[in-house]
């Protein structure tokens, strides 16, 4: 191997999507804080709304009998129904299903639209603590921001683990990315559609 291939040699997986997400997820960080969603329970309520149906378009991959093999506590995962909980602490009604959801993805693929959602545990920790202020809790209205079972650290880094030790072939790896990037532009989808929803209602 040459010294050039030797610095041209990819990081782990998992550090490679992080790399190729930092745009998308700086982008995202700042539309969601443009919302204001902790300014009150109302603007909190359509984040919800989008992490509700995020998670619900999900929820299929998480229940995937192959993903489940490679991730055996791939369904205790899923946050959509701790999302539905919280629209009904929050007295709002679960929303229709927004055209455009993820269909019959590759297995690699999938993993990079999981690798979001599953990422999107790490920054909840910083949004749960704002959701405090509106008298939320991980009981209450931010279940789905809750500390997983078993840890939040621990999760990821098993997640993470997981997925630095497949062996996948460079289309495969093409597909991960793929699926890591379309993860970050539906939430970006649902995140308008969501607070364009309560205007219309407004
Ligand atoms: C739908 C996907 C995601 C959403 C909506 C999201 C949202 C956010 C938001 C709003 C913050 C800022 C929290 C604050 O400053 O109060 C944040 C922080 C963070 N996110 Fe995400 N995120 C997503 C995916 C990911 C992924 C895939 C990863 C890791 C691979 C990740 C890792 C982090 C980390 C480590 C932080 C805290 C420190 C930092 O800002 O870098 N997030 N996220």
């Amino acid at each position: 191997m040459t010294s050039q291939a030797t610095t041209q040699r990819p990081t782990l997986r998992s550090q490679r999507v992080n790399q190729i997400t930092n745009e998308p997820h700086a982008k995202l960080d700042a539309l969601v804080k443009a919302h204001a969603p902790f300014d009150t329970q109302a603007s909190f309520a359509r984040f919800v709304v989008a992490q509700y149906l995020f998670q619900a378009e999900l929820v299929s991959l998480y229940n995937d009998a192959a993903l489940t093999a490679i991730i055996p506590d791939l369904p205790a995962r899923c946050r959509a129904e701790a999302a539905k909980a919280d629209l009904a602490d929050l007295d709002t009604s679960v929303p229709a299903p927004v055209p455009g959801a993820v269909d019959n993805p590759t297995q690699a693929q999938a993993l990079g639209w999981l690798f979001v959602s599953e990422g999107s545990k790490l920054g909840a920790a910083f949004l749960i603590k704002r959701a405090v202020g509106l008298g939320l809790s991980e009981t209450f209205g931010a279940r789905h921001l809750g500390e997983p079972a078993g840890g939040r650290a621990e999760g990821w880094k098993s997640f993470v683990r997981t997925l630095d030790s497949l062996e996948l072939s460079p289309q495969e790896e093409a597909e991960l990315d793929k699926g890591a990037l379309e993860a970050f532009n539906r939430f970006t989808v649902l995140l308008e559609q969501a607070y364009a929803n309560s205007a219309e209602l407004a």
